[in-house]
């Protein structure tokens, strides 16, 4: 299995310092998450973002947004970590440091077992009040039935009384600082890289391993999709994570 990856990345991964692990919707895929661009399952391809995913949109109809915002809080309540969430949890073990970057809203790498885990784009499971941001900790964690299109009445703030909104980052805000900071950081600091199943369009997330490449780390991309690299310390490792992570990691440490 270890000839079918270039052995600069084998030996960045025995020899790395510190590890950044980049992730997008496309780790959570076979866990049964709807990604957002792939052709047909995604859901920038049935949905309109302008309608969901926006402070405009949640103020013009809440019900709406809130409801959607459940159905898909409840399939991740309902699906398990994958391969390649386990695959990521396990490689803490194996490296002096690793820091693990994500765009998904989803729990599924703590589910997983990974300890520490920057969540760029927010989070399904921490909505807040959307006049006084405190954090709403009331929503019912039994997975029920996902239903798609209901509308729901968004909860109220225990402590003003206005709206909850979902914890995530809409188009148009400002990433969580700390968070970015944070990241760029470690991409700045790291010796190797994995981007794995993220389109790599959504800035500013996307210069992660743009950052890690030009300060001299190696990197890799794992996707089912050609992902176009840069120079002979940057690699596309085609196939899905679930299948390409675990023999990576085999070909790494066993
Ligand atoms: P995308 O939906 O844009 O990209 C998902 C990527 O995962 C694609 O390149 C797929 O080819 C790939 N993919 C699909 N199945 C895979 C598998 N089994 N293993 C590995 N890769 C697979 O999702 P993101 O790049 O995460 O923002 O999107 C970035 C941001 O855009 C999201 O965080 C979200 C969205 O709007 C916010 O919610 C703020």
């Amino acid at each position: 299995m270890s000839a079918t990856f270039p052995h600069v990345l084998l030996d960045a991964l025995r020899t790395t310092r510190h590890l950044v692990v980049f992730t997008g919707a496309g780790v959570s895929a076979e866990s049964g998450i709807p990604t957002f661009r792939d052709a047909l399952s995604g859901l920038w391809e049935r949905f309109d973002p302008a309608q969901l995913a926006t402070p405009e949109a949640f103020a013009e109809d809440p019900t709406l947004v809130w409801g959607w915002y459940e159905w898909r809080r409840m399939k991740v309540l309902a699906a398990q970590p994958n391969l390649a969430h386990h695959a990521i949890a396990e490689l803490e073990t194996c490296v002096p440091r690793l820091t693990l970057v994500t765009q998904n809203v989803d729990d599924l790498h703590e589910r997983a077992g990974s300890t520490e885990v920057i969540h760029l784009h927010g989070s399904l499971h921490q909505p807040r009040c959307v006049a006084c941001s405190m954090p709403h900790g009331t929503l019912s964690s039994a997975p029920g039935e996902p239903e798609e299109g209901r509308r729901l009445e968004p909860p109220r703030c225990l402590h003003c009384g206005e709206r909850v909104r979902p914890g995530v980052v809409w188009f148009g805000e400002m990433l969580p600082e700390s968070a970015l900071q944070a990241a760029f950081a470690a991409a700045q600091d790291c010796d190797c890289l994995l981007s794995i199943g993220t389109s790599g369009v959504v800035q500013p997330a996307a210069m992660i391993p743009q950052l890690a490449a030009e300060s001299g780390a190696v990197v890799a991309h794992v996707n089912p999709q050609p992902v176009s690299v840069h120079g002979p310390r940057e690699f596309s490792l085609e196939g899905p994570a679930g299948v390409v992570l675990p023999a990576l990691l085999d070909a790494a440490f066993q």
